[in-house]
């Protein structure tokens, strides 16, 4: 290369960095994934070195990211670096021999992490209590979001046992990828645009204006360094564990190495794990354990010179857009979706992707024939992430929603400040079969048998049209269908009637009516005790309902003055469906504000019998044991979350422990 064609090239590189760097800091919408980002600016780098091009502005010398207006801002005592990284085993043993280098003939051994992949903080602790959170911002001041921060119940406001006057904490904030699926999944059931990924989605919720909003969102914290003054343990080992008696959450993949062998074998088991775990991670960070030698190597511009990141491949592949089909939901929302060629990502083949909204679809310019990056967002959901070929010849005209519902004709209308187009024709097919299924899905009646491919043939069969009919459904009529058979339909028929049974909370989320979850239903039912109530209610009752605002209030008396509705629920009456709550069960608050987790298999109870009995006890089932963990249920063959518990000494109960405590005898 060239002096000439390396400027050239500096400069091109330069320019994607920071258009990369926008859109992910500031706009929270990256469109080139963390591997290129990571790569272009490693050649940067590289060329700048070798051409000796530096200049003062260059990305390379910035540790990237910017602040918003709307918090106070706050200078870091120590600037929050960003790390080196690296996606190969090779590059791990040249920082090895590089620190040992610096180091000459001192010992010392590593500590390797897991890599969270989620937003840095900071926190200050003054005579152990939280004073200051703040962002990691440009890395040198970020934003102070305190108030924010006080909201997430893993971060404590007060430490542990005798704390020193000044503690400076390091961390990240994080989602557990099945609340950021259900973050998303509600989103998407209030017209709003779903976030990309569970690290936008908490850099997103971190940065509401109101604390309220924020306490609402499901951010977690991890804990991964600390400074104490003469009070700071010796290495990165006992740092952990400082913290972890402190009160910080601290990730139980953490793990003292004497050599770089014993690192790159953490490393590769670490990778396997990760698809199992309930949170992001996208590599091991891999540190000098001994806390002395850090001031010794020191710190280049962005990152220090002590530790180093070691990534995991990212879950993408390529594929084509075969063509954008369009969807309509329960409640008349029209998703477009991308029909792809099929192609295996991390373990399953992916066929189809959400493509979210018009907006969404134009903002990425995705046209049916293009080729594009597909990636799993929290490991689960299929996302379409940008064209590989933009400049393709001979593309069709760019995506337009058409005025008329695919499926049933009818007028398209967009409601304001909404994203999403819909269709309002309460008889158009496919909203009936999806208030179907969700009346009948496993958080509302759980009727078990009664799954897409069913009712799509009571539907077609026209056997029935509402949620209501199915309780007048017989065997005679069930015996027909395909791969039905007498004993399914006699199960089937069973599981119906047993639905009549479910409390009175799973009968109001079954309704489907717009903008009320489970625990806008949970709070109807447990504050009004029966159907009838609340159907009365005023606005202004319902208002003083908590987890109800003037949007869910008007939703429920539109949905309950409709006559439609109104004679839809007196079926269910007449069909003698449980309308009244259950007030003794679900009075008890027992275990207000306690968090369980439950692993292994109870001897009587399954696992959604065991989390009703735990909510009906005002308590909350979380998936991860951490220090604020309140108790574990444990039964049978338990897993690792056994173990933590056990390490981190908190309080395991059996299924009989339980019973006596929320007071029931046990079956025999
Ligand atoms: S140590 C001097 N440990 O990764 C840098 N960082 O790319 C000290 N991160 O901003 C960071 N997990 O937010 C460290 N176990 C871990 C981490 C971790 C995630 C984030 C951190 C940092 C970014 C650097």
């Amino acid at each position: 290369m060239t002096e000439q064609q390396a400027r050239k090239r500096v400069a091109e590189l330069r320019d994607l960095i920071e258009r990369a760097n926008r859109a992910y800091y500031e706009e929270a919408r990256p469109f080139i994934s963390d591997k290129e980002f990571d790569m272009a600016l490693k050649e940067l780098e590289e060329l700048e070195e070798k051409f000796d091009l530096q200049t003062e502005d260059s990305p390379t010398q910035r540790v990237g990211g910017t602040l918003s207006n709307e918090f106070p801002t706050v200078r870091h005592p120590e600037p929050m670096l960003s790390l080196d990284n690296t996606y190969n085993e090779e590059e791990v043993r040249d920082f090895d021999r590089r620190v040992r280098d610096l180091l000459g003939s001192q010992e010392c051994s590593y500590n390797a992490e897991l890599k969270f992949d989620g937003a840095a903080i900071r926190l200050r602790y003054e005579n152990g209590r939280l004073t200051l959170g703040a962002t990691r911002g440009d890395g040198y001041q970020g934003d102070n979001i305190t108030t924010n921060l006080k909201t997430i119940s893993d971060i404590p406001l007060k430490l542990n046992g005798k704390a020193p006057e000044i503690l400076e904490v390091r961390g990240e904030a994080y989602m557990e990828k099945e609340a950021f699926v259900r973050l998303n999944e509600y989103r998407e059931e209030q017209g709003l645009a779903p976030f990309a990924n569970p690290r936008n989605s908490t850099a997103g919720s971190l940065k509401m204006l109101d604390p309220r909003e924020v306490a609402r969102r499901p951010i977690r914290f991890f804990a991964f360094d600390l400074s104490a003054g003469s009070q700071t343990p010796p290495t990165q080992g006992e740092k952990m564990d400082y913290l972890d008696r402190l009160g910080f959450p601290v990730c139980p993949y953490h793990k003292v190495c004497k050599t770089i062998d014993e690192v790159l074998g953490t490393l590769r088991q670490w990778g396997d794990l990760r698809h199992e775990l309930p949170y992001e991670t996208d590599g091991v960070v891999v540190k000098v354990n001994e806390e002395h030698l850090r001031p010794e190597l020191g710190n280049t511009a962005k990152a220090p010179r002590w530790a180093m990141a070691f990534k995991f491949e990212a879950e993408q592949a390529t594929t084509v857009i075969e063509s954008i089909s369009l969807q309509v939901g329960r409640l008349g929302t029209i998703t477009p979706v991308a029909e792809l060629k099929p192609v295996l990502l991390a373990g399953t083949t992916v066929k189809r992707a959400s493509l979210h909204n018009e907006d969404e679809i134009r903002r990425k310019d995705l046209r049916p024939g293009d080729t594009v990056m597909v990636e799993k967002a929290g490991d689960i959901i299929p996302q379409v992430v940008s064209v590989v070929n933009p400049e393709r010849s001979g593309r069709p005209k760019p995506f337009k929603m058409p005025g008329s519902c695919p499926k049933c004709g009818s007028e398209l209308v967009k409601l304001e400040e909404e994203v999403a187009w819909r269709c309002l024709n309460l008889e158009c097919p496919p909203q009936i079969r999806e208030r179907i299924l969700h009346f009948s899905s496993r958080n509302a009646m759980d009727i078990e048998g009664l799954g897409e491919a069913v009712v799509d043939q009571l539907v077609h069969e026209k056997l029935i049209r509402t949620f209501a009919d199915l309780y007048e459904l017989s065997e005679e009529q069930l015996v027909p269908l395909e791969r039905m058979g007498e004993k399914s339909a006699r199960n089937l028929i069973d599981a119906i009637e047993k639905s009549k049974k479910q409390g009175l909370d799973r009968l109001i989320f079954g309704l489907g009516i717009r903008h009320v979850g489970r625990t806008v239903a949970r709070d109807l039912a447990s504050h009004f005790h029966s159907l009838e109530t609340i159907m009365k209610a005023s606005e202004e009752d319902l208002l003083s309902i908590d987890s109800i605002g003037p949007k869910i209030a008007g939703s429920l008396t539109s949905f309950f003055s409709n006559p439609k509705n109104r004679e839809l629920i007196e079926k269910l009456k007449n069909h003698g469906l449980q309308l009244e709550a259950d007030r003794i069960e679900s009075e008890s608050d027992i275990l207000k504000g306690k968090k369980v987790v439950l692993t292994g298999s109870l001897p009587n109870w399954s696992r959604k019998e065991a989390t009703e009995m735990i909510e009906k006890h005002g308590g909350k089932t979380t998936t991860s044991v951490s220090k604020n963990t309140d108790f574990v249920l444990a039964g049978e063959s338990p897993g690792s979350k056994y173990d933590k518990a056990v390490k981190l000494g908190i309080e395991i109960l059996d299924e009989k422990d339980f019973r006596k405590l929320i007071g029931e005898n046990e079956t025999e």
